[in-house]
């Protein structure tokens, strides 16, 4: 049967929020489940209720992924469960505040969130994708804050552009092995994040919050018609084809023998 051959995807962050919409979306489409969060009661009601309506097999893994053996437990299953087609790096915090004024060990435990565990975690579902067969997704929640470090503070979206160079780089490495690595950049979407770094969303105004089931959904949509990068917002995907595009043509110029010429000094004149 054909929702046989989908396999298992593994959600990080899927007891609430971004990571429990997938994690509704995916076994609905046929996808059996492993769901990654702390929070033992969500993961378990989720995976009872999904398991329930979809009838297919949902197992949750409790796990803290910025404590090193709770991460490891799950890269080793990400390295060693041939049934997995599919990871969704999805679990990320915020920190909101200053750096100057913020709590810096806060600031590490976003990092070590955001930035340390999906590495490892991508690192290991590709080495099982690419080994074992030629298919297989790894799925990066980044963020528009990506693209926009003046709109928040530079610690989360440095992480989130982290993600997105990542993504960006691991679509090349993996082409050949037929891994697909899609990365999502949501923008302000309605979900416990805010209120988990001390920001009241409803505070913005409407026109800049998406509900969660339509990011998601979004997303997914961008998932199906291949793209690499899906800005679930943007209403002209050439905005950001034409933003790329000026990256890329800074390539041949970013790295030279000599320094431009505005910086030659008098020194590099006589030499
Ligand atoms: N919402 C937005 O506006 C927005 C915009 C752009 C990008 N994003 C990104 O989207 C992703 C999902 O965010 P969300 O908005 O859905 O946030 P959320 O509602 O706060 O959910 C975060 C999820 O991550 C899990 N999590 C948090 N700390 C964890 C830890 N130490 N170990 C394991 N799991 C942990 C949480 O579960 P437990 O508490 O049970 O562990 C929860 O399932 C994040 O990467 C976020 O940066 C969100």
């Amino acid at each position: 049967m054909a929702t046989q051959q989908l396999g298992t995807a593994l959600i990080t962050g899927a007891s609430t929020g971004i990571g429990a919409v997938y994690a509704d979306r995916l076994a609905r489409r046929g996808y059996d489940l492993v769901l990654v969060a702390r929070d033992e009661a969500r993961l378990s009601a989720l995976a009872e209720r999904l398991g329930r309506e979809t009838g297919r097999k949902v197992e949750w893994l409790k796990a803290d992924l910025t404590a090193k053996t709770d991460l490891a437990l799950v890269e080793q299953r990400l390295r060693e469960d041939e049934s997995l087609t599919v990871l969704v790096n999805n679990a990320g915090m915020s920190v909101a505040g200053t750096l100057v004024e913020g709590d810096i060990d806060r600031f590490q435990t976003m990092i070590e969130l955001n930035v340390i565990a999906p590495t490892r975690l991508a690192a290991a579902a590709a080495r099982n994708f690419a080994a074992a067969r030629k298919q297989g997704a790894i799925i990066n929640i980044a963020s528009v804050l990506a693209l926009a470090p003046e709109l928040f503070n530079g610690s989360y979206s440095g992480t989130k552009a982290y993600v997105l160079n990542l993504s960006l780089s691991l679509q090349k490495e993996l082409e050949a092995a037929g891994v697909r690595v899609h990365t999502v950049l949501p923008g302000a979407t309605r979900t416990e994040i805010w209120a988990r770094a001390g920001v009241n969303v409803d505070g913005f105004p409407p026109e800049m919050v998406m509900e969660v089931d339509d990011m998601v959904d979004a997303a997914l949509a961008g998932f199906d018609q291949g793209e690499l990068v899906t800005i679930p917002s943007l209403p002209d995907p050439a905005d950001f084809e034409r933003y790329s595009a000026a990256r890329l043509a800074l390539g041949p110029n970013l790295s030279r023998n000599r320094p431009a010429e505005r910086y030659r000094t008098v020194r590099a004149d006589a030499a």
